[in-house]
């Protein structure tokens, strides 16, 4: 995982400024957010909806939906590997914008077709349980219920067309195939050209205030 961390460090770097101010939501283990502490200096809170952590102090728990947290308060926010699992993943990007000032980065595995479809599933069937089912012997996380069920597999363009919805500008798209699988890990920069406008009874801090 640690080997990991840094390979993905090495390909968000250019987008992570030092310093940064980040939210990782769906924060999984902890080593990504660990990564960017010691080689990025950056400060990172951890989000997700079950405690999967092995470092770090691990994240804060969430519904999925909604995160306690002030508008524009992060200068980046990543979502890696994330939104197969959310109920609304439209919702959840739509709260990655709005709680950062500046940066959502994304990477989202995407298929090519149905042998694209078949292998993607194949992994997610396979990889979310056993990876869930090894934490939970291992006395990682303990609760009975699997936060890594994938809900949603997304072509390219259904993740683009995701990515348009949320009114954010693309500042930069990578892909990284699977040699021969048909499957991409793609990565969007994002950046939040207009802030979008929060209702009173949408914005967790006005809902504090309110009571
Ligand atoms: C495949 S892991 C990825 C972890 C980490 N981002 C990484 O790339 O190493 C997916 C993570 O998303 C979390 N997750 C599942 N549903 C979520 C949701 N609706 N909102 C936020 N995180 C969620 C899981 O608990 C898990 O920690």
């Amino acid at each position: 995982m640690s080997d990991r961390a840094r390979q993905l460090t090495r390909r968000l770097e250019p987008w992570i400024p030092a310093r940064s101010h980040v939210a990782d939501i769906g924060s999984g283990t902890g080593h990504n957010a660990e990564c960017w502490r010691c080689q990025l200096d950056a400060s990172v809170d951890e989000f997700d909806v079950a405690d999967l952590h092995w470092v770090g102090d691990g994240p804060m728990i969430f519904d999925g939906r909604t995160l306690a947290v002030s508008d524009a308060n992060y200068s980046v926010v990543t979502l890696l590997f994330v939104l197969q699992y959310a109920s609304d993943p439209k919702g959840l990007l739509h709260e990655a914008r709005r709680v950062s000032a500046g940066r959502v980065i994304l990477i989202q595995s995407t298929y090519r077709g149905i042998w694209g479809y078949f292998w993607l599933r194949v992994r997610e069937s396979v990889w979310g349980p056993l990876a869930y089912g090894v934490a939970r012997i291992a006395g990682i996380v303990k609760g009975p219920s699997c936060s890594l069920k994938s809900r949603t597999l997304f072509t390219r363009e259904q993740l683009a067309d995701l990515v348009r919805q949320t009114g954010l500008t693309v500042i930069q798209f990578e892909q990284e195939s699977w040699p021969g699988m048909s499957i991409s890990r793609d990565l969007y920069v994002l950046e939040c050209a207009v802030r979008p406008s929060t209702s009173p009874s949408s914005s967790p801090l006005a809902m504090k205030s309110d009571g």
